[in-house]
């Protein structure tokens, strides 16, 4: 895709970012989930037991790692709390990155915060890091993800891992609950298009922390098959190590699903950079 189309929605994605920051915010303390408080703790960690378990795998110890997309700095955080010498969270949203950054002052951790559209990160984080992770939601805003993960590859050091934990390709066919095409009768039937190439244009706002609708700034996000992503990875120089898939859900959208252990609702994916 021509950098001025990716452009074009990563700025508007900036904005409805921003936007649903502050939602969030809101609505983490209308649950009490004060992450100030919790940061304050030693160790504290947003990662659940089946990402932690993979990155005792990597083995964190001395390693300076980076979360891409990592919206408020919770994951990023948690990275140095399970072992990591040092973390860079990039992210676009003003909004957040502010908020990543107050968080990381009160946990003292080492621990900064880059606020850029990744599409933008430049030479000075070029063979840098020896993890990248990218965890739930992130890639469906990436317009282009072969160039995506170009950015991705010159940030990692040679044998440095790639780690991805995010909703599984296969529930982009599945319509969420309160969409039109979503039938409470047949949750799991297919009504989208796996194949689908243009983006989604969201207006109804991105709080899937409090749950509420809004009339929004125009956000624009992506499908992306499972062979766009394997590929657009092992294309810039990566080397497919692990690929597991999983019942559970982690976008808290298809939960309903998870007893029933039928479909696929998220994946671990590992690589290592050649
Ligand atoms: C769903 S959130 C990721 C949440 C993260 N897993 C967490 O739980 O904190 C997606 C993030 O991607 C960021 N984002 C979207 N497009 C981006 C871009 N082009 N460059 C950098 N960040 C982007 C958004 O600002 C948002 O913070």
């Amino acid at each position: 895709m021509p950098k001025r189309e990716i452009k074009k929605y990563t700025d508007a994605n900036r904005e409805a970012w921003n936007e649903a920051t502050l939602k969030h915010q809101q609505a983490r303390a209308k649950k009490n989930n004060n992450l100030k408080e919790k940061f304050s703790q030693k160790g504290f960690s947003t990662l659940d037991k089946y990402e932690t378990a993979k990155l005792k795998e990597i083995d964190l110890a001395g390693k300076k790692v980076a979360q891409v997309c990592c919206n408020n700095g919770q994951e990023t955080l948690s990275l140095v709390n399970l072992g990591a010498e040092s973390a860079v969270g990039f992210d676009i949203s003003d909004e957040a990155i502010k908020e990543a950054r107050e968080l990381a002052k009160i946990s003292g951790l080492n621990c900064e915060f880059v606020r850029t559209d990744i599409y933008d990160i430049g030479a000075e984080y070029y063979d840098s890091f020896d993890l990248i992770y990218i965890t739930i939601g992130a890639m469906g805003w990436m317009p282009d993800l072969n160039k995506y993960f170009k950015v991705v590859s010159k940030m990692l050091r040679a044998g440095g891992h790639l780690m991805i934990y995010e909703h599984h390709s296969f529930c982009d066919l599945l319509a969420r609950d309160g969409e039109d095409e979503f039938d409470p009768d047949d949750p799991l039937k297919i009504v989208h298009s796996y194949f689908r190439t243009e983006p989604w244009v969201g207006n109804d706002g991105i709080d899937y922390i409090g749950g509420t609708k809004y009339e929004s700034k125009t956000s624009y996000d992506f499908t992306h098959t499972t062979s766009n992503i394997i590929n657009s990875i092992i294309n810039n120089g990566i080397i497919l190590k692990e690929f597991t898939e999983y019942s559970h859900d982690i976008s808290t959208e298809f939960a309903e699903h998870e007893n029933e252990g039928k479909i696929p609702l998220s994946y671990i994916l590992i690589g290592v950079k050649d």
